[in-house]
């Protein structure tokens, strides 16, 4: 599968004369050159990502070694670049001291400083995932091993918090501080305020201009920011609103002396979602440089629309959910429950009690403040289909309270499934059969703490209804 994907391994292996395990350099020039070029860059001009200067390949040294063990693929970010590849995995076809030897030349070549490898650390990995088949999404990996933050252009960046209640950025100058701290990273990040909602964080600390002349600089924020530098006003993002509302991004433009230039950046958040980025560039330049922790990511398969149960209302989340089939609809209860349904197996595949929000944040790795741990509360209810071949997706219909009904169609009959939050983290759901005669036997999942039942054998006209319990 490696080699049909990637034939030029193959003319790379014959080609390459024996080796010692332990060289480094070469080994890398055999197994990771062809993507990651012999220069670290990336392959096919940057194409592939690179590992020069990556900040996967810093920190925590065990995250390279659960790449190479595993592979990678989904979206993920490299040196503020989006890419949305694989990388096969390489576990089965290199030996401990060779991931070693590799290791040790990517974490030191290129300017590269990241940390020794030893050989242990290569055998402790290599149990911690051995039933791993899948291989590894960057969000999974920044969850497991976060990444080290890298310097930003901000230096002597001190926040203060402040509480209240407000639907403006208010007069900060007017209210005193909760508390002052130093942001030594460089880096504006909501979390220093470890608070759900109204609040506001006003930072101050100097721009570093890399050379004289003109910035750009672009603000968003749910709910308001506003940016000065110098004490001029440069952006503003005006009131509550949310960073899924493209009109509000707000893009400045400011000449600036090579060197340090005051800046300060004002937020306040209302209820409900927090975030802020900010980014700027040299103005003739292309890419955008961000002070936020990461750049909205920009590939279509991550969710940008963080969502939220709103009014009790059930919202719907219709993109990429890890551990579920490709066609999987995802739904927010306002009881905090989540689930995923799968179109291709017709059947609820996931259920977790973190909040539905998080799915979204958890993808974009933008969440900010609280990201709880979704992936370890993730409980999988079936992942393959049991009704017969002749069952067919029939969409499924909402309520008024967004509550969904799934519709499948078999030969004559028709079965409709409908969900419903309950009391205390629980779901309830009403699973019918109409037409026919034959008695479907549905399994509910296998995990005793939240399911009623193995399954239920569902009768025409005979409605039964479970109730799953995720708390
Ligand atoms: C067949 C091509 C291919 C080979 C061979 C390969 N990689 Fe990768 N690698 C990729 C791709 C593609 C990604 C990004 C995957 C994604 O988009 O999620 C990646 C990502 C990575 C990353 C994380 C992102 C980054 O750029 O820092 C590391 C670290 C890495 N590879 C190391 C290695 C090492 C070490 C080897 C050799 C043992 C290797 N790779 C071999 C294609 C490859």
């Amino acid at each position: 599968m490696l080699l049909r994907r990637y034939p030029f391994l193959l003319s790379l292996a014959l080609l390459a004369p024996p080796l010692h395990a332990q060289d480094g350099e070469q080994l890398y020039g055999l197994y990771c050159a062809a993507c990651h070029a012999p220069d670290g860059k990336g392959a096919t001009g940057g194409a592939f990502p690179p590992l020069a200067g990556s900040e996967w390949v810093h920190g925590n040294p065990k995250r390279s070694v659960a790449i190479i063990l595993k592979g990678i693929h989904g979206p993920i970010e490299v040196g503020g670049k989006s890419y949305n590849l694989e990388m096969p995995p390489q576990g089965d076809a290199l030996g401990d001291d060779q991931i070693v030897a590799i290791l040790n030349f990517v974490h030191k070549a290129w300017g590269n400083k990241g940390q020794e490898v030893k050989r242990d650390l290569v055998q402790v990995a290599r149990d911690e995932f051995a039933s791993r088949t899948k291989p590894w999404t960057a969000p999974e990996l920044m969850e497991l091993f976060p990444l080290e933050k890298q310097p930003t252009a901000l230096a002597n960046l001190t926040s203060r918090v402040y509480k209240g209640q407000w639907v403006q950025t208010p007069d900060f100058s007017k209210i005193e501080a909760e508390n002052v701290e130093e942001e030594h990273h460089g880096i504006i990040d909501l979390s220093i305020a470890a608070l759900k909602q109204d609040f506001g964080i006003v930072w101050e600390g100097d721009f570093m201009a890399p050379a004289d002349g003109e910035y750009e600089f672009q603000l968003d924020a749910d709910d308001g920011a506003r940016l000065l530098l110098n004490g001029h006003p440069v952006a503003e993002v005006k009131g509550l609103g949310s960073m899924a509302n493209k009109q509000r991004i707000s893009e400045g433009k400011v000449t600036l002396k090579a060197g340090a230039n005051p800046i300060r950046i004002e937020y306040f958040q209302g209820k409900g979602i927090q975030d802020i980025s900010l980014g700027w560039k040299i103005a003739s330049a292309q890419q955008w440089q961000w002070l936020t922790p990461q750049a909205p990511l920009k590939s279509p398969s991550v969710p940008t629309i963080p969502l939220l149960p709103k009014d009790g209302r059930t919202v719907i989340y219709r993109n990429f959910i890890e551990g579920s089939s490709p066609r999987a609809i995802g739904f927010g209860f306002p009881s905090g429950v989540s689930m995923a349904y799968s179109a291709d197996n017709l059947a609820p595949e996931l259920l977790w009690a973190d909040g539905f929000i998080d799915a979204g944040r958890h993808w974009t790795n933008r969440g900010q403040g609280f990201q709880p741990p979704m992936a370890a509360n993730v409980i999988t209810l079936s992942n393959q289909r049991f009704l017969p071949p002749s069952a067919r997706f029939k969409g499924y219909t909402l309520d008024p309270k967004g509550n969904p009904t799934f519709n499948v169609k078999m030969e004559n009959q028709l079965l409709s499934d409908f969900w419903t939050p309950g009391e205390n983290g629980t779901l309830i759901r009403t699973l019918s059969l109409t037409g026919g005669s034959s008695v479907l036997e549905i399994p509910l999942g296998d995990n005793p703490q939240v399911t009623p039942a193995k399954s239920v054998s569902l009768a025409p006209g005979k409605p039964v209804t479970v109730t799953y319990k995720l708390r």
